[in-house]
């Protein structure tokens, strides 16, 4: 199969992360934290590796800041429903995944003011319209590192610079971009980073993060047991249980550590720079077929590894679907959980074709793509 769903979860996974994640299950498979035997011992060792090796990999000082559970969306649900209370603003990007969106919408019936800071398609969300939409009682600005529909990059460190002058909280999202592009939450202003493990740090799915920044407390989601201070009946205040209630994913956390350390010894910037060379050549190549649409940034400019196309006279879904049947190529049609992102692109109806190369892709498959879909283009017009 040629895998150009990367976006949506990476394929295919390191050996060593399949392994770390087989061992966990397959030999060292006790509870952590929650026995002192050596099984369970080994499988804390697990969940430690990965919270160091994220660490290692976001310039986080204290690794017990991560906080680690299922995905972004559960991470950010925890950002924005543990810090946000009625009264207070939130300031967001107009082309946000519906993991932001949504959790947003039902704070806004609660009583939370929501303003949508335009985001241009190409460069992502600028932060002088950040500054324009800081009111006196924001409490939080929130966005995503790189777009999932068009892949503009959002300028990160100049809206975490803008919170920080004006002494605001701000949470990421980094599901897209998480392995590839740069991020050091100390250098980048970032109080709280969510990511996923299944994506560009190559873990397994059912994994992800949030990072929190000292001086941050936020509600808990989920209480219960966490291994410790049993004999209180409150939830405990320190990180990470106060987050992390209830037997975790090891295995899942296992392969985390492993795909986060095979990011770290590859280097960030050789696989973001490897995507580069793979979805610039997507792009030309797609761009020049008759009928054939490339939205998101121009040639050249910053994007993250994916690209979005319309082909004229056939809708995403059936392009996908040929891709599949036809070719053996997974890519994803529709709208991508972010309708906001479609609206500012113009192509709420129907949604788009989405493509996204990985680390692992091969130039044979990105020019296997780009002449399937030059055939598709090529009956559709008749
Ligand atoms: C920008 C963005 N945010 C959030 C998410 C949700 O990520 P997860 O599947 O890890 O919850 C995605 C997933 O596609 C995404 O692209």
């Amino acid at each position: 199969v040629i895998y150009l769903d990367n976006a949506a979860t990476s394929w295919p996974k390191p050996e060593s992360v399949i392994s770390a994640a087989l061992t966990a299950l397959r030999d060292e498979g006790g509870n952590p934290g929650r026995g002192g035997h050596r099984m369970a011992i080994r499988a804390s060792r697990h969940i430690a590796g990965a919270r160091s090796a994220l660490a290692e990999l976001f310039n986080i000082a204290d690794p017990a800041r991560i906080v680690l559970g299922y995905n972004t969306t559960w991470a950010i649900n925890l950002a924005l429903k543990g810090l946000l209370r009625p009264g207070d603003h939130v300031v967001t990007g107009s082309m946000e995944h519906n993991a932001i969106v949504r959790p947003l919408w039902s704070l806004e019936r609660q009583g939370v003011a929501v303003t949508k800071a335009p985001t241009s398609p190409t460069a992502g969300l600028d932060p002088d319209e950040v500054r324009k939409a800081i009111l006196p009682g924001t409490r939080l600005v929130v966005t995503g590192l790189a777009s999932n529909v068009g892949g503009a990059v959002s300028p990160v460190a100049d809206i975490g610079a803008v919170c920080r002058e004006r002494g605001i909280p701000f949470l990421v999202d980094a599901a897209q971009g998480a392995g590839s592009i740069p991020i050091d939450v100390a250098a980048m202003g970032i109080d709280l980073l969510a990511g996923p493990g299944h994506k560009g740090l190559l873990g397994p799915q059912g994994t992800g993060f949030l990072y929190i920044a000292p001086g941050l407390e936020l509600a808990t989601l989920v209480e219960g047991g966490t291994g410790t201070e049993s004999m209180r009946p409150e939830q405990p205040a320190a990180l990470p249980e106060r987050h992390e209630s209830g037997t975790p994913n090891t295995p899942g956390f296992a392969g985390l550590a492993a795909g986060a350390r095979f990011v770290l010894e590859t280097g960030v910037g050789a696989i973001g720079g490897r995507e580069a060379e793979l979805v610039g050549r997507l792009h030309l190549g797609l761009a020049a077929i008759p009928g054939v649409k490339v939205f998101g940034p121009p040639a050249g400019a910053p994007r993250s590894s994916l690209l979005s196309i319309q082909v004229a006279g056939i809708a995403p879904e059936d392009v996908s679907a040929i891709l599949d049947e036809a070719y053996d190529m997974a890519s994803r049609a529709g709208l991508h959980c972010a309708p906001d992102a479609h609206a500012a692109l113009g192509s709420l109806g129907e949604g788009l074709l989405r493509l996204s190369p990985g680390f692992f892709t091969t130039e044979a498959e990105i020019d296997a793509c780009v002449a399937a879909v030059s055939a598709i283009a090529r009956d559709a017009a008749g």
